[in-house]
């Protein structure tokens, strides 16, 4: 009985009648991503070009490692910091990978997953009413966990005329007494833009000399496609800078284990030593299936991540030849990650026009751009992580139905182009 009034009654009269919800959960903006993938759902026919994870899901080698875990009762609370075995699986890989050198006793913490280790950073070094740059359009957790935390987000916009990259300068002229931390995020989602090793050199002495925090999010660092790079360059490996970054990581995309929710932070010692504490208060530990898990995925055979980026460099190119030269829609070539951020300005509608009438009209999906950030309107993000026929039909249709929509004759092209500085 009380049941069904609970359904039928309108939600306002509901909550007034209620006890009241604090106004700092409800100032925390829902993501706009998810906006999205309520909408795909009316449309079960539609091509999903939305996906932000790897179609392949995990190597045989970690699901048998926590199949054998769980057979021998490693399934109790564990250190809050994680596992040793797992702390010293992220030491060796970081080194190995990245040539980074941190100490798995006190300076390693798994998490679950990189959203909460990028809370857990934010909440270990922000107090209510310090900014945070955030280079913008951004990974959607960045502003809303920075609210969370009680402090304030700072956008810095990205620029096409830098490809998208973190400039080191338009981050210095957003600097205020109150900064705290600058989000770094290499290869970055949603433009799929990698910053240069000098760039980030530039970054670092900013960060020394005004003494700020960098929060280094390096989820998609294998994925490159840069000629002659591997790996994303870290922050944290510049002089100067391990005592002054906090590394963001995750087994997510790199060993396709999205919803194993496994990650971890990389740090000073006097850092973790309070993102332990606080973790401790929020989940005791990380589940300890995953921890063992991710030990198979860092210290077995990284044979597939080599395999998978070349699956994304083959799609990425489908990408950038499906858009070749279109008159609608112009295309910042991705470097790394797996997403590619179209400039849509040209067709005439706003980013969130664009994709609701691409997913009525034409079965696409795509998310708005400013679903990253304001910076973002006027683009839409397509990842390029899913099936490659798929994608290349996802495109055209996309392409065409940009172009139906482009009244190029009246100098939409030529205006976007202008203000890309790219010659038409
Ligand atoms: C840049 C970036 N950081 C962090 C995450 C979250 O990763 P996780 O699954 O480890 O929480 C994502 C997920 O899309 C991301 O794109």
């Amino acid at each position: 009985m009380h049941t069904v009034t609970m359904l039928t009654e309108p939600r306002a009269a509901l909550a007034a009648a209620t006890p009241a919800i604090a106004s700092h959960a409800a100032s925390i903006p829902r993501s706009g991503i998810r906006d999205v993938f309520d909408r795909v759902e009316a449309y079960p026919d539609a091509i999903s070009l939305c996906v932000g994870e790897p179609s392949a899901t995990a190597a045989p080698h970690i699901v048998e490692a926590a199949c054998d875990s769980i057979r021998r009762g490693q399934t109790k609370y564990t250190n809050v910091l994680g596992i040793e075995e797992f702390r010293e699986a992220a030491a060796r890989y970081s080194l190995d990978v990245k040539g980074l050198h941190y100490d798995p006793a006190d300076e390693i913490q798994a998490t679950a997953g990189a959203t909460f280790a990028l809370f857990l950073a934010l909440k270990a070094v922000c107090d209510p009413g310090d900014e945070v740059i955030i280079p913008s359009p951004f990974f959607t957790s960045y502003d809303a966990e920075t609210l969370l935390c009680g402090a304030k987000p700072v956008t810095v916009a990205l620029r096409p005329e830098h490809h998208m990259q973190l400039n080191a300068d338009d981050i210095e002229a957003a600097i205020t007494p109150r900064t705290r931390a600058v989000i770094i995020n290499s290869p970055g989602n949603p433009t799929g833009a990698v910053t240069p090793r000098e760039e980030l050199e530039r970054i670092a002495q900013m960060c020394m000399r005004h003494n700020i925090w960098a929060i280094s999010d390096e989820v998609y660092h294998p994925f490159v496609f840069t000629d002659g790079l591997d790996i994303a360059p870290s922050i944290a490996a510049i002089d100067g800078m391990k005592e002054r970054t906090i590394v963001v990581e995750s087994l997510s995309k790199t060993f396709a284990m999205t919803g194993w929710r496994i990650g971890y932070l990389l740090a000073p010692a006097r850092i973790i030593e309070h993102t332990g504490k606080i973790a401790e208060l929020m989940q005791s530990s990380v589940n300890a299936t995953a921890q063992y898990a991710g030990v198979a995925a860092m210290a077995g055979t990284q044979g597939h991540i080599a395999a998978m980026r070349n699956d994304y460099r083959v799609k990425r190119q489908i990408v950038l030849d499906e858009l070749a030269n279109s008159d609608a829609l112009s295309l910042i070539e991705p470097q790394g990650a797996f997403y590619a951020f179209v400039d849509i300005r040209a067709t005439g509608l706003d980013s969130q026009s664009f994709a609701e009438q691409l997913l009525h009209d034409e079965r696409v999906a795509v998310v708005p751009g400013d679903a990253f950030g304001r910076e973002g309107a006027g683009f839409a993000r397509l990842s390029y992580a899913g099936d490659a026929s798929e994608l290349r039909e996802g495109v055209r249709r996309m392409r065409s139905f940009a172009e139906r929509l482009c009244d190029c004759s009246h100098g939409g092209h030529e205006r976007v182009c202008h203000d890309l500085g790219i010659t038409a």
